[in-house]
């Protein structure tokens, strides 16, 4: 039986965050209607995030009330990223029915990120979960620099159990883990995440990558060989946090979905539809750097062009 795979593009968010150009709410609104269009069933939208931190943010508010008003009308797969209690409540009353709170693996992350030690942001999201469940919110935890943080260094994975533990415990129904700054090697993207598909299963646990030192495909492998079967990605390789120093763009959408059909999984998404996403991505920013089988995956897969459909070559 083929395995289903699930990708969550988080280019909309994690990607156009970053950008030197601030994207049009429309075009913002484009670009998850062009990877809806490439069968792309998760995608995190936006923040709901001091427009003073993130100025490209500002306006997920105009972009949820368009993807709710339109065709995509009825997805349940749009997430927004929360940092504290006010982006929640601007979230929800935004129409959002999903967030994703963000936790530290260390004090110097929450501290540069959202002015808050790492404990204040657990008691945070321990608010936000109570008050989201009364209003019918899901709610998805991402733990920041599991691995590595630009500013404490090496993290230890028993500080991203207990935060895991705990989420779990309190009702998240997913953790997230973040390898911020793309410094994460696929040994320990082994031992932390077999550790804990052994402790919790699989089916809440999911991975984050970056591709900073062009591992980000060899952690998504590790990951899989755990049993991990939820990925963030984003297209065209677009992102990076403006708070974490080092980081650059996630492991591109196009990457993952290539390298999982050729090992047979399902994710459900159209590559040659998806990398006509990607194209969209680097008109729109003008600055995507695409995945790293970028000329391969343009050279089969140019628009127009049914050539290389197959991709088992
Ligand atoms: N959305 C919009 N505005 C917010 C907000 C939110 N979630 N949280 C706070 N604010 C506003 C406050 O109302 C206040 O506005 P005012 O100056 O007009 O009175 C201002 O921001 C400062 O509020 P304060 O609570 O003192 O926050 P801060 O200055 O300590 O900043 C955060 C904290 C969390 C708001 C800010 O650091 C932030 O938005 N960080 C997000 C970083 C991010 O997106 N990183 C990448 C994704 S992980
Ligand atoms: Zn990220």
């Amino acid at each position: 039986m083929v395995e289903k795979v699930t990708i969550n593009d988080v280019g909309p968010r994690d990607g156009l965050q970053n950008q030197p150009v601030s994207l049009s709410v429309e075009q913002r609104v484009e670009l998850i209607g062009a990877l809806l269009g490439a069968g792309v069933g998760h995608i995190e939208v936006g923040s709901f995030v001091s427009p003073k931190a993130v100025p490209a943010m500002a306006g997920t508010d105009h972009v949820l009330a368009a993807l709710n008003n339109g065709q995509e009308n009825g997805q349940d797969g749009f997430s927004v990223l929360v940092p504290n209690m006010k982006g929640y409540e601007l979230a929800r009353d935004a129409g959002a029915k999903c967030v994703v709170m963000v936790l530290y693996g260390t004090d110097g992350m929450a501290q540069a990120n959202v002015n808050m030690s790492r404990s204040d942001a657990e008691r945070v999201m321990e608010q936000i979960l109570r008050q989201a469940s009364a209003d019918g919110v899901r709610v998805l935890g991402t733990i920041s620099v599991c691995w590595e943080c630009p500013f404490d260094g090496p993290v230890d994975a028993g500080v991203i159990a207990g935060i895991t533990h705990r989420l779990l415990d309190l009702g998240a129904d997913q953790v997230t883990l973040a390898d911020t700054i793309g410094a994460a090697s696929p040994q320990r993207v082994r031992d932390l995440t077999s550790m804990l598909v052994n402790k919790h299963g699989a089916k809440r646990l999911a991975c984050h990558f970056h591709d900073t030192r062009a591992l980000g495909l060899a952690n998504v492998f590790a990951a899989l060989e755990s049993g991990i079967r939820f990925f963030d990605a984003s297209i065209g390789g677009l992102g990076g946090c403006p708070f974490a120093p080092g980081a650059s763009g996630n492991v591109a959408t196009e990457d993952v979905v290539m390298m999982l059909e050729q090992m047979d999984y399902d994710t459900g998404i159209d590559l040659p539809e998806l990398m006509n996403a990607s194209r969209l991505a680097g008109r729109l920013t003008n600055n995507a750097p695409g995945g790293r089988a970028k000329i391969w995956l343009e050279r089969h897969f140019n628009k127009n062009s049914d050539a290389g459909k197959q991709i088992h070559t």
